[in-house]
């Protein structure tokens, strides 16, 4: 499909959580967990006051890390809103804040050649016409069935309408639109759960969606409208891990981003020791792309309106990598059947250059055997130092081992370095015939 050749060619983007459980900073959904209410959660919105905030260094350090499209939270479920929406009282404009934090986000990123999208909360658990559901902060409050009585969920649908439209009309471009999330009343199946959710129904998914294509048609919109057997979506959205074999429907290959986090929770969590290492992250970009998916990988800025520490350590970490290695990313996508990953090397490709990107998790010691691609290599190097790496194609040898090599006349064998080349995970790059 056409509107996500761009997409399915970048692979790598930023997504930010940021909103007023920045403040309490020990994870976004805080107010359900802590069944916390309106009264006691204005606490945040009188203390919200980002004085640190530069939408420019958010750019340069999702752009130097590699990233190509940004995806930032408009509305989370808590309700709040980022931009100057003229639908509410509960946005950045009226906290010490004072101003629309949206707008100079989409400037600062599109400046730096990024993409931007935008994440809206389907879920909103500070609309007084949002029905308590057994999900809402207020699912346990004594007086629930009271609270919601003239509670109208049409009119909420007309809000959550309005805000997107304002969003896909007064911002410019929008490249991308993440809606999040449906937990309807009935499984799969059509069978009712034993729960009170949400879903296609109170959304009004169908005409959600058709107001989003018809104010943006290019836009590329993610899964989570409750509209899958419809086919209301562009591309599938596993959270927080990877895909054994991609994601199929139907048996067929289908396009899909996985989100992910540095560390557990999405928004600033101070507390969380959960941190993934630079090597971890890196061989996560990797294995994505390997299985035809894109990787967004989630920053939660802190109150003052920062990136912390932890996260600037990771971002220029990747970015080092991929200063070096993009090349395997960008523009690549699964390897083509016949050839077969040595254990711990996913393999990625990119089928206009006609390049196979071999990524060495664990560095073996002289030789690297490709089973399958005997005959098929016209030229090999490490990517980091495009430094020669010579190649045997093996018929019986001692290389293959004592016993004889099954297939052996196919058998490639790359004679590698001793010591693993100074970079996080070295690619060798190999250019087909
Ligand atoms: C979820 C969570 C959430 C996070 C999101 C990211 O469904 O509710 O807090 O924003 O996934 O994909």
């Amino acid at each position: 499909m056409d509107r996500m050749s761009w997409f399915l060619h970048d692979r790598f983007g930023m997504f930010i959580h940021w909103g007023l459980y920045a403040l309490p900073a020990r994870h976004e959904w805080v107010k359900q967990q802590e069944q916390l209410d309106d009264t006691w959660y204005d606490r945040y919105f009188e203390h919200f006051d980002p004085d640190l905030f530069r939408p420019e260094e958010w750019a340069d350090r999702a752009a130097e890390a590699g990233m190509k499209y940004m995806v930032i939270t408009s509305k989370h479920h808590e309700g709040f809103c980022l931009w100057d929406s003229k639908l509410t009282d509960y946005k950045a404009t009226n906290t010490p804040a004072g101003r629309d934090l949206l707008r100079p986000m989409f400037d600062a990123f599109r400046s730096r050649g990024l993409k931007v999208g935008f994440y809206h909360s389907l879920i909103d658990w500070h609309h007084p016409d949002f029905l308590i559901d057994d999900m809402h902060p207020l699912r346990n409050h004594p007086d629930r069935e009271k609270l919601n009585e003239g509670r109208d969920p049409k009119k909420y649908a007309q809000y959550l309408h309005g805000q997107v439209r304002e969003l896909l009309t007064e911002y410019g471009k929008i490249d991308v639109l993440f809606y999040d999330f449906s937990y309807p009343n009935r499984d799969e199946n059509g069978n009712p759960r034993p729960w009170l959710g949400k879903g296609r129904e109170e959304w009004e998914s169908e005409k959600l969606l058709e107001m989003t294509r018809e104010l943006q048609p290019h836009i590329v919109v993610n899964d989570r409208l409750d509209l899958i057997e419809q086919g209301g979506w562009d591309y599938r959205t596993p959270e927080q891990y990877v895909p054994k074999d991609g994601v199929t429907m139907d048996g067929k290959p289908v396009s899909w981003e996985a989100c992910q986090t540095f560390s557990g929770s999405w928004g600033y969590h101070r507390d969380e020791a959960s941190w993934k290492s630079v090597e971890q992250l890196v061989q996560l970009l990797i294995d994505h792309v390997s299985k035809a998916g894109n990787l967004l990988l989630n920053v939660g800025p802190t109150a003052r309106g920062e990136f912390d520490s932890r996260a600037i350590d990771r971002l220029q970490g990747m970015g080092e990598w991929m200063r070096s290695h993009e090349r395997s990313i960008y523009g690549c996508g699964p390897a083509p059947d016949g050839f077969e990953p040595p254990q711990d090397c996913p393999l990625t490709y990119n089928a206009e250059a006609k390049r196979l990107y071999v990524h060495v998790f664990a560095w073996p010691i002289h030789h690297l055997h490709l089973e399958g691609m005997g005959g098929k290599v016209e030229y090999a190097q490490l990517l980091n130092d495009a430094s020669e790496v010579k190649m045997i194609e093996a018929g019986p040898s001692h290389l293959a081992g004592p016993v004889e090599h099954k297939g052996q006349s196919k058998l490639l064998t790359l004679q590698l370095p001793v010591r693993k080349p100074p970079v996080t995970v070295p690619v060798i790059e190999l250019f087909l015939k």
